[in-house]
């Protein structure tokens, strides 16, 4: 059902990719996205060495047979990131997928990946850098609109609006991302020219989702009103959570607070106390608008069979 570009690409049952979401997508959830039918994708950067990035790499291969791929990111960080360093436990582990997000990928590091037969893609958030991306050579390009949780940029182009426009721009297939959390989001993309969705929130409010229930249910109860753009003003705007600790960011934002201020209320060492103790104001977690959509807390499988049962619906309905 579904059979895309990007199926053929990637090798995947159905054309849905499970965003890569930092200290969140680990072996077991990328495991279960891919063992779903979808494309897991593990986070890269929360891991601090070669060694236990492999352990992780290792870990999600004993747990799945089916593809899956790890996120290199290019953001801005609080602690300096070598990729090569993961790209060097990648090409020797055989994973057979990478996604670059953030800045432009490094031609250097594209060359290594293609040259050990790794497929790669790259997220941004507008037709510009997926231009500038498709030139240096990546095998497709997830273009991310300003609704969905996580780094939007600055742009604030709706995925309604930036698909349609980077299907028509591009030669590569494009993967839809940003406020997709259904099936009636994934046959609208599918529509709009994409050959598959990036879904972040939606999985987050799963089973195997390795965050506390108090959160998870937390966020099953928030509407599509509760999400903020936050870290404007240092030009790496992120879409979160309108808890406690974003609302202190915008606070200290427009205050124009010292630098250091406004990193320690976003530090992954908070985010993290809340991931694990399930302190619901402790950090800031990136969640899309779609979180309106999201009533409750179910297995990644039913998520994902949900979704591309719901599109085949709406797909009868119209035709
Ligand atoms: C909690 C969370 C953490 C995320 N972390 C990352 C990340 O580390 N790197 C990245 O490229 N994207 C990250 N994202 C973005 C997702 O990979 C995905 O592109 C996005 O969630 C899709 O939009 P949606 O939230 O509307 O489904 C994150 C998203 C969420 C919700």
């Amino acid at each position: 059902m579904f059979e895309t570009r990007m199926t053929k690409l990637f090798g995947t049952k159905y054309p849905i990719i499970g965003g890569c979401m930092m200290h969140v997508s680990k072996p077991e959830f990328v495991a279960a996205i891919s063992n779903a039918g979808a494309l897991g994708i593990m986070a890269s950067a929360m891991y601090e060495t070669q060694d236990e990035f492999r352990q992780a790499v290792r870990k999600t291969k004993e747990l799945t047979d089916k593809p899956f791929g790890v996120n290199l990111s290019l953001f801005p960080a609080m602690r300096p990131i070598d990729n090569n360093l993961y790209v060097d436990v990648l090409l020797q582990e055989k994973v057979p997928i990478a996604e670059t997000s953030g800045h432009r990928p490094p031609e250097d590091l594209l060359a290594r990946l293609k040259a050990g037969g790794v497929k790669t893609m790259h997220k941004c958030v507008s037709v510009r850098h997926a231009l500038s991306a498709q030139k240096a050579g990546v095998d497709a390009v997830t273009v991310f609109g300003t609704e969905g949780g996580g780094h939007i940029g600055e742009v604030g182009l709706t995925t309604m609006v930036l698909v349609p426009t980077a299907v028509d721009a591009l030669n590569v297939p494009v993967i839809a991302a940003g406020g997709i959390a259904d099936g009636r989001g994934l046959i609208a993309a599918l529509a709009l020219g994409a050959a598959g969705v990036t879904v972040g929130t939606r999985l987050l409010v799963t089973t195997e989702c390795p965050i506390h229930d108090n959160l998870k249910k937390a966020l099953a109860s928030a509407t599509e009103l509760d999400t903020q753009p936050i870290l404007g003003t240092l030009r790496n705007t992120v879409r979160a959570w309108k808890n406690p600790a974003a609302l202190k960011v915008a606070e200290l934002e427009s205050k124009q607070a010292e630098l250091d201020e406004i990193l320690s209320v976003v530090a992954g060492t908070a985010t993290r106390r809340m991931y694990e103790g399930g302190d619901l104001d402790a950090g800031v977690i990136p969640c899309s608008q779609s979180i309106g959509l999201i009533h409750d807390i179910k297995p990644v499988a039913e998520v994902i069979e949900g979704m591309v049962r719901q599109a085949a619906q709406v797909l009868a309905r119209l035709s």
